[in-house]
């Protein structure tokens, strides 16, 4: 009778033989058949446990010498196998490595944050500390402090959102005047570029928005200071060639106060649509820091001066890149944004 060692090699090799070697699979499956947990090879070593000590020794060369050579020849079938599925891949498909890659687009500055960032770094050359304020305020930062009276039609509900009766989104960043002027002693001199919220929506105008807003306080500051600031700026920002005016305005918290316009950055100051035909653009409100102010935050008007100013960030962006509506700068729209 042949051995059962003979009987298993020899089924083994038949196996083997019949087996596809350009199929890993099917030469697992063989693997899995002889020496996997219940596989041939691996029965026949466990009735080691039930045979006499002497007879052992000999039984257990057997079954390694043959475990030896169907581990071999295994490895030696997968290789094979695993090749030949390789070159299959290859053969069936093609790549075209002369095609471009995907690529990685370069990111780019949001106009809106370039610009700011030019802002502060102009003031900040001016010897300016940054704040950045906060976006929620109480009645006393956003109104109050500033000198704004409680039948001052900037309260109205139509323009404020309010969260509580004396708690709101802050309309302006002139409330960090006030933290400002609070916190520190003068003189000094404070930018504070920040969010805004206004219930206001149309081509030119959003719910939110961004300011910068700035503050000087020393001693002998005259609204000359802030007209000779103001121009330099506006030069930084829009080229020497740019034309500056300052209109007479209001504001509660500045006394006098001023609205400086530049001229129209789409015709040059000659009259076109976007500047409704008058060649200037408004760009932000300013004036000398009114003493009730002062008063309100505990500084000495008689010793001290100062002035402020108010500038909507998204409006300058719009005029240096010559964007038609507010909400473009805030959409996210790729298409838009690479442009920048
Ligand atoms: N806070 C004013 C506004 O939002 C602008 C301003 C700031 C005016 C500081 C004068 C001084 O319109």
């Amino acid at each position: 009778m042949t051995n059962p060692f003979e009987l298993i090699k020899s089924q083994f090799v038949a196996e083997l033989a019949t087996t596809s070697l350009s199929d890993t699979a099917a030469v697992d499956a063989l693997r899995v058949k002889f020496l996997g947990k219940k596989g041939l090879v691996t029965e026949l070593m466990k009735q080691m446990g039930g045979l006499a000590a002497e007879e052992r020794p000999a039984f257990g060369k057997l079954v390694n010498v043959l475990k030896a050579e169907v581990d071999q020849a295994i490895e030696v079938a997968l290789a094979t196998a695993r090749e030949a599925e390789l070159e299959q891949k290859l053969n069936s498909g093609w790549v075209d490595i002369s095609l471009p890659g995907d690529g990685i687009g370069a990111g780019s500055l949001h106009p809106l944050y370039e610009i700011r960032e030019e802002i502060v770094d102009f003031f900040m050359g001016m010897g300016f500390h940054v704040e950045s304020g906060r976006d929620v305020e109480t009645d006393w930062y956003n109104f109050e402090a500033l000198n704004t009276p409680p039948d001052h039609p900037s309260r109205d509900m139509q323009d404020t959102f309010y969260l509580d009766k004396k708690v709101m989104l802050r309309t302006h960043t002139s409330g960090t005047q006030i933290h400002y002027m609070e916190t520190h002693k003068p003189p000094f001199r404070m930018i504070a570029p920040g969010h805004v919220f206004r219930v206001d929506s149309d081509a030119t105008h959003a719910p939110m928005f961004q300011q910068v807003e700035g503050l000087v306080v020393d001693r002998g500051i005259t609204f000359a200071h802030l007209k000779g600031l103001l121009f330099l700026w506006a030069k930084r920002l829009f080229g020497n060639e740019v034309k500056m005016r300052f209109r007479p305005s209001f504001f509660p918290f500045t006394e006098p106060s001023a609205e400086m316009d530049i001229s129209c950055v789409f015709c040059s100051g000659a009259g076109c649509r976007r500047c409704k035909h008058t060649g200037w653009m408004e760009i932000g409100g300013c004036g000398c820091v009114d003493p009730n102010v002062l008063k309100n935050v505990g500084i000495d008007g008689e010793e001290f001066t100062g002035f402020a100013f108010g500038f909507g960030l998204d409006r300058i962006a719009m005029l240096r890149h010559q964007v038609p509506e507010i909400g473009l700068l805030t959409a996210n729209d790729q298409r838009f944004l690479r442009q920048f």
